[in-house]
C-alpha cells in the first residue's frame, strides 16, 4: 500500500547539509486517498477539498445564471400573452428586462466558466506534480521495468481526461437543477402536455447507458494504445542512432504504423458505437417537440392553453433535452476519466520501495569505509500493477568485502559478473535480499538517502547529460555553485580545455543527452559533475573507458590532489585503468574469487590472467603479447 503523505525528508538536527538548496515550497502538499477500496472520485477527495471556496463560488454563480436562464421563457410568456395578445401591458419593460437579464447572465456565465476551468487546470497541475513526486520516489526496479512512453501518456492524456471530466461535472449538476426547475414549471402549466414531452426521455436514458457499457472497455484500450504509440515514438527518437546505423528507419515507421492502425481501429469502433446511438439520443427529444405541438396546438385552439404557454413550453423542452444529451456525454467522459484514473492510480499505488527508515540518521563527514557483509542480491522481475513476481538468480552471492578509508580498489571481472551492481547497492539504488552494505559501519538502510548519496559519488558507465548548458550539467548537484568552482571541477576532470573551445564555452547548451559531444567529453563532464559534489567515496564505473590513457592518468593525479584520503572504487576493463588501483578485487558470477595487488593476482590467480587476456583488456597499451608479471603502473602511465 502506498503512503498518504509523511514522506518528507527527515528533519533531525545534524550538521549534515544537503547539497542542493532546499525549495521552500513543498512540491506536493496534498495526496490522493491511499485507500484503494474507495471509488476513483472519492480517492481524489483530498485534492478536491483544496478547491472548496472557489468551487462553491463558481457553483453559486452558475446557479444564478441558470435561474436567469429558466426565468427568460416566463418573461416571454408574459410578453406574448399580456402585451401582444391581451394588450394589457407595455412591451418595453419586458424587452428591457430580457436584455438586462441576458447581459447579467453572460457575465455570470463568464465568471463561473472561468472559475470552474481555473479549478480544473489547478487540479491537473496538482495531479501532475503528485505523479512526478511519486515517480521521483520510485525504486530503480520500477524504472527498470516501466516504459517511459507509458509514463508520458499517463502524465499527459490521462490527467487531461480526468481534468475535462471534473470541469464538466459541476456544469452537469447545474444543468440537472435547471432540468428540475423547468420540469416543475411545465408541470404547473399542464401536466398531460409535460408527460407527452417527456415520453421519449426514458429511451434516451437507456440508450445512453447502453453506449456507456460499450464504450468503457474501448476507452481503456484507446488510452493503452496511445501509450504504445508514445513508446514507439520515444524509442525511435532516443534510439535514432541505432535505428539509422542499421538503416532500420523503415522498420520503425512500420512499427509506428502498426501501433497507429491499432489505435485507429479501436477509435473507429468507439466512434461507430457513438455514431450509432448519438443521433437517436439527440433526435428522440425532438419527437417530443412534435407531439407537444400537436397536442398543445389543439389545446390552444380549444382555449385551454395560451400561445405564451405553448412558446414557453417549447423552450423548456429544449432545456429538458440538454441534461439528457449532456448525460450521454458526461457518462462517456466519466468512463474515460475512470479508466484514466485507474491508470494513474496504478502508478501512484506502486509502493515506494526505498525510502528513509523512521529514525534514519544522516551520514556526516564520512571516513570512507565501505563494507559488504554476506551480501546477496537479485534483481526483481515484478511487472507493473502485478504482485511481486519471482526473483531472478542472485547477481551478488554471499559477498564479503571490506574497503578501508582512502583505499583505491579496482573491481575486475568478466561482463555480467556483477561489478556495476556493487555501487548500485552501495548507493542504495536497490536493497539487498540478505546481508548488509555499510558505510563507516552504518548499514546504508539506516542512513538518510540524501546524505548517503552526498557521501558516495558515482560516475556511471553511460553518463547522462541534460539538455542544458555545460555549466548547469556540471553544477547539477549544486545549482548554486560558482563558475570558479565549476571550472575547477572541470580542470580536475581534464574537461576545461575542450569546454573552453566549445562555441559558448561553459554556456554551450548540449544537445539531448549530450550526443553532440564525444564519448570521452561526455565522460569528463560527468566526472566533473561528481567531483564538484566532492564525495568522500568515489565510484568510477568504467567512467574513463572513452578517455585516452594519458588523460585518464592525469585525471587520477588530479583526484589525488583534490582529496587526499578519498576512497576510490574503480570498475574497469582496461589494464591501464586497473593499474591506477592499489588493490584489485576479482569478481566472478557475483562472488569474489581473488583479492590482492596486481602482482599477487598475476602470480596466484590464473583466472585473473584469463580476464586480462580476454575482451577489452587485451587492448591495453604498452602491452604486447600476453601479460606476464610485475607492476603495470609503468606500462600504463
Ligand atoms: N537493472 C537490472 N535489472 C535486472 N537485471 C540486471 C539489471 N542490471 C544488471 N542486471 C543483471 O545483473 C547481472 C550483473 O550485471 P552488472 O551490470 O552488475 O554486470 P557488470 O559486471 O557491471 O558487467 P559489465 O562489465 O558488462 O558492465 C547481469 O547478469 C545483468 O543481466
Ligand atoms: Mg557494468
Amino acid at each position: 500500500m502506498s503512503r498518504s503523505g509523511g514522506h518528507r525528508p527527515s528533519t533531525n538536527s545534524s550538521p549534515y547539509e544537503p547539497l542542493a538548496p532546499h525549495i521552500d515550497e513543498p512540491s506536493v502538499d496534498v495526496w490522493i486517498d491511499a485507500d484503494t477500496d474507495l471509488g476513483w472520485i472519492r480517492r481524489l477527495a483530498p485534492l478536491l477539498r483544496t478547491h472548496r471556496v472557489p468551487l462553491v463560488a463558481s457553483l453559486v454563480t452558475a446557479v444564478l445564471a441558470m435561474l436567469i436562464g429558466v426565468s427568460v421563457p416566463l418573461i416571454l410568456r408574459a410578453a406574448i400573452d399580456q402585451a401582444l395578445d391581451a394588450e394589457t401591458r407595455d412591451l418595453e419593460p419586458l424587452v428591457i428586462a430580457l436584455v438586462v437579464l441576458g447581459a447579467i447572465r453572460a457575465l455570470l456565465t463568464f465568471v463561473y466558466r472561468y472559475g470552474l476551468y481555473a479549478i480544473a487546470f489547478k487540479l491537473e497541475h496538482q495531479m501532475r506534480t503528485i505523479l512526478q513526486d511519486h515517480l521521483s520516489r520510485q525504486s530503480f526496479a520500477f524504472f527498470d521495468r516501466v516504459q517511459s512512453g507509458q509514463i508520458i501518456s499517463r502524465a499527459n492524456s490521462d490527467i487531461r481526461s480526468i481534468q475535462l471530466f471534473l470541469a464538466f461535472v459541476p456544469l452537469m449538476a447545474v444543468q440537472l437543477l435547471s432540468f428540475a426547475l423547468a420540469l416543475a414549471i411545465m408541470l404547473n402549466t399542464n401536466v398531460l402536455l409535460t408527460l407527452i414531452a417527456l415520453a421519449p426521455m426514458p429511451a434516451v436514458f437507456f440508450m445512453g447507458k447502453h453506449i456507456r457499457d460499450l464504450i468503457f472497455p474501448q476507452s481503456w484500450i484507446i488510452q493503452a494504445r496511445q501509450a504504445e504509440i508514445a513508446t514507439v515514438v520515444d524509442e525511435s527518437v532516443n534510439g535514432v542512432r541505432v535505428v539509422k546505423s542499421f538503416a532500420a528507419e523503415e522498420r520503425q515507421i512500420q512499427e509506428l504504423a502498426k501501433a497507429s492502425l491499432r489505435l485507429k481501429w479501436i477509435s473507429l469502433q468507439l466512434h461507430r458505437a457513438r455514431a450509432n446511438f448519438n443521433p437517436i439520443i439527440e433526435n428522440l427529444p425532438r419527437l417530443g417537440l412534435a407531439l407537444v405541438l400537436l397536442y398543445g396546438g389543439l389545446q390552444v385552439i380549444d382555449g385551454n392553453l395560451t400561445i405564451g404557454d405553448l412558446v414557453a413550453f417549447n423552450i423548456y423542452i429544449v432545456v429538458l433535452q440538454a441534461p439528457f444529451r449532456f448525460l450521454g456525454m458526461i457518462l462517456i467522459m466519466g468512463q474515460r476519466a475512470k479508466a484514466s484514473a485507474g491508470r494513474i492510480y496504478e502508478i501512484l499505488d506502486e509502493p515506494i520501495a526505498l525510502f528513509d527508515r523512521p529514525g534514519a540518521v544522516d551520514l556526516v563527514e564520512p571516513e570512507g569505509r565501505v563494507e559488504f557483509v554476506d551480501a546477496t542480491f537479485a534483481y526483481g522481475t515484478e511487472v507493473i500493477g502485478g504482485a511481486e513476481g519471482a526473483r531472478t538468480e542472485s547477481v551478488i552471492k554471499n559477498l564479503d568485502l571490506l574497503i578501508e578509508p582512502g583505499e583505491r580498489v579496482a573491481i575486475v571481472g568478466s561482463t555480467g559478473s556483477g561489478k556495476s551492481t556493487l555501487p548500485r547497492l552501495l548507493l542504495r539504488f536497490y536493497d539487498l535480499q540478505s546481508g548488509s552494505v555499510k558505510v563507516d559501519g552504518h548499514d546504508v538502510r539506516d542512513l538518510t538517502g540524501a546524505s548517503l548519496r552526498h557521501g558516495v559519488g558515482m560516475v556511471p558507465d553511460e553518463p547522462f547529460l541534460f539538455s542544458a548548458s555545460v555549466h548547469d550539467n556540471i553544477a547539477y548537484a549544486i545549482p548554486t555553485a560558482s563558475r570558479a568552482d565549476v571550472e575547477s571541477a572541470a580542470r580536475s576532470a581534464r574537461a576545461h580545455g575542450f569546454i573552453e573551445n566549445l562555441s559558448d564555452g561553459y554556456d554551450t547548451v548540449v544537445g539531448e543527452r549530450g550526443y553532440d559531444l564525444s564519448g570521452g567529453q561526455r565522460q569528463r563532464i560527468a566526472i566533473a559533475r561528481t567531483l564538484l559534489a566532492n564525495p568522500k567515496i568515489l565510484v568510477l564505473d568504467d567512467a574513463t573507458s572513452a578517455i585516452d590513457v594519458q588523460v585518464e592518468a592525469e585525471i587520477h593525479e588530479a583526484l589525488d590532489a583534490l582529496l587526499k584520503d578519498r576512497t576510490t572504487i574503480i570498475i574497469a576493463h582496461r589494464l591501464s585503468t586497473i593499474g591506477l588501483a592499489d588493490r584489485i578485487v576479482l569478481l566472478d558470477n557475483g562472488r569474489i574469487i581473488a583479492d590482492g595487488t596486481h602482482a599477487e593476482l598475476i602470480a596466484t590467480e590464473p583466472r585473473y590472467l584469463e580476464i586480462l587476456d580476454s575482451g577489452p583488456t587485451a587492448d591495453a597499451p604498452a602491452q604486447s603479447g600476453p601479460i606476464q608479471t610485475g607492476p603495470i603502473q609503468e606500462g600504463a602511465l
